[in-house]
């Protein structure tokens, strides 16, 4: 099987159990060390195989794939592999050779830089979109048109900006467009190596952006996250966990109650058993 793995945005203990179990049964590994430390192969077997990908094209990598049709090869990507991974073309030679393979997923560098900003990227009242996307930069083929960054700013929602942090002044251009949702006060993070040992978080605005990210002196893994929901500003609160929000697994408390339902034992959450909890408002999906 060939297993393609999200390696995680870099710390090497945010790599799934799926993926570590992966890693250290594989007889090749095949690896970006451009994108993945290395402390991450710590869990690779000391037998296996390891081909650093940094220098190989996609031929390459996939000769290795065809010269070993017993192996139990895992293909490391970055994050996870659903997120500019370029997973796609190896699958559909895997479907083309008849290869079973899988898709291991990853905790993405989306994740890790709100992490490492401590922001929820989806609030209340103020976003409730991401959009993961990218200046066109060396591979503007690729760009679809209406997908630039301008296209997305006028919605003024939370924007993921991926391979971009080479093109500051671009990348400020296209936020500040015309009809854009964003002003020169928005509130934008540069993350610099979420979550590895030398991870750089800036707090900055749409309008200082250009400047504060090329001050980092980081071109290549970098995201840039944009939008009102990074604002240092209490947030409104969710319905999820409101009194007054009523849905499958929780009653509408009474007014001068703090719990729509009783404790069943303290400190202990309910499990409720799908398909026996009746539903309160069917049909509704909690916000
Ligand atoms: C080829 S894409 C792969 C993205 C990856 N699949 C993911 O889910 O994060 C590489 C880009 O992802 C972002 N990236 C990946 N790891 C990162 C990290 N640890 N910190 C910040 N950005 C990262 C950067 O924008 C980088 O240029």
């Amino acid at each position: 099987v060939i297993s393609f793995v999200g390696a995680g945005p870099g710390a090497p203990d945010l790599l799934t159990l799926r993926g570590c179990d992966r890693l250290g049964t594989a007889d090749i590994v095949v690896w970006a060390s451009s994108l993945v430390p290395a402390e991450v192969l710590a869990h690779t077997a000391a037998d296996a195989l390891v081909h650093d990908s940094a220098s190989m094209t996609l031929e390459d990598v996939l000769g290795v794939y065809a010269a070993h049709p017993d192996a139990a090869i895992v293909r490391l990507h970055s994050g996870d592999p659903s997120v500019y991974g370029a997973i796609q073309e190896q699958i559909d030679w895997c479907m083309a050779n008849g290869r079973p393979f899988e898709v291991v997923p990853g905790v993405s560098s989306l994740g890790a830089a709100a992490a490492a900003l401590g922001r929820e990227l989806t609030l209340p009242g103020v976003s409730q979109s991401v959009v993961i996307t990218r200046l066109a930069g060396r591979t503007a083929a690729s760009m679809p048109p209406d997908q630039s960054v301008s296209d997305y700013a006028p919605h003024g929602a939370t924007l993921a900006v991926f391979l971009s942090a080479a093109r500051p002044a671009e990348l400020r251009d296209e936020l500040l467009g015309p009809g854009s949702g964003y002003g020169p006060d928005t509130p934008a993070a540069v993350v610099v190596r979420a979550s590895w040992p030398d991870e750089v978080v800036v707090t900055t605005t749409v309008g200082r952006l250009a400047d504060d990210l090329a001050a980092t002196g980081a071109t290549t893994t970098v995201l840039v996250l944009v939008g009102p929901a990074l604002a240092d500003l209490p947030a409104a609160r969710s319905h999820l966990y409101s009194p007054t929000f009523a849905h499958r697994f929780r009653r509408r408390s009474t007014p001068g109650t703090t719990t729509g339902r009783p404790a069943i034992r303290s400190g202990t959450e309910p499990a409720f058993r799908s398909g026996t909890e009746p539903a309160f408002r069917s049909g509704t999906e909690p916000a």
